[in-house]
């Protein structure tokens, strides 16, 4: 894995975009993962800016976002389809035939989400993936004791979950209970895991997952078994890190040609 812990989420932010966009210039047909919240936020802030200043295009790119809520319209003001669409999509010159958010409303759950995996594989795969965390470790919403080879179905969220979203509902008992989330398998095939997250209340499920044993009880811990895992860190959320000097000082020392 490699980790970057920058002062703050503003730096870590814009690390992220640089790779991104660097993906999109070398490779204008890439498909990219993306990931809703408000970790990602200013990476797509980001991203946009570079859209409009200088004309990164999004033209050829396809997407697939990681999750979204089961029985609500996409039309609901907290749907992961309004956050990408309000953050993202409505900002840059992406292709609506291109871009992929799981169906909250599909009919035939299993047979949805088998064509939301046949989808990614036939658009090549995805290139990066851009993840938060939980703060119980999961990704996505592969919640604790998913199967790490889990393929994108549907999932049941804990308390835990539903009290971190409960805002965007009107409190804890509106939050729907049912989610498709793509598994931890369907993440681990991406080429480039890129994983952000900020502030003191990720520090503990930061250190489980990177320093911890590989456990279905931390999902995000998987990521230990990906060939190219970066974890984009500002201080509070590295702050239980145990080797975080030893993470800075290679960062501080990659070659040029390794550098973001
Ligand atoms: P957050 O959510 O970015 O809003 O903190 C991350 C997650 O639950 O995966």
């Amino acid at each position: 894995m490699e980790i970057i812990i920058q002062p703050d989420s503003q730096h870590a932010s814009q690390i992220a975009a640089r790779i991104v966009a660097r993906l999109v210039r070398e490779k204008p047909h890439a498909v990219l993962g993306l990931a809703t919240g408000n970790t990602p936020l200013q990476l797509y802030r980001n991203l946009v800016l570079m859209h409009r200043e200088s004309g990164l295009d999004f033209g050829g790119v396809t997407s697939f976002n990681l999750d979204e809520y089961v029985g609500i319209p996409p039309t609901h003001p907290s749907s992961f389809h309004s956050y990408m669409w309000a953050h993202l999509f409505s900002h840059i010159d992406m292709t609506k035939d291109r871009i992929n958010i799981p169906d909250g409303l599909a009919a035939d759950i299993p047979a949805y989400c088998r064509f939301y995996e046949q989808a990614i594989r036939s658009a090549g795969g995805i290139d990066v993936q851009v993840l938060g965390i939980g703060t119980n470790g999961h990704i996505g919403f592969n919640e604790p004791s998913s199967s790490l080879s889990s393929r994108t179905r549907i999932k049941t969220l804990t308390d835990e979950s539903r009290l971190d979203t409960a805002a965007g509902f009107g409190g804890h008992e509106g939050v729907p209970t049912h989610v498709i989330t793509m598994g931890l398998g369907t993440i681990m095939d991406s080429k480039i895991c890129l994983l952000l997250a900020f502030g003191k209340k990720k520090a503990k499920a930061i250190a489980k997952a990177v320093e911890g044993p590989v456990t279905a009880m931390v999902p995000a811990s998987i990521l230990q078994m990906h060939p190219r895992a970066v974890i984009i860190l500002d201080k509070d959320a590295a702050s239980e890190l145990k080797m975080a000097d030893y993470y800075t000082w290679v960062y501080e020392h990659k070659p040029d040609w390794q550098k973001h």
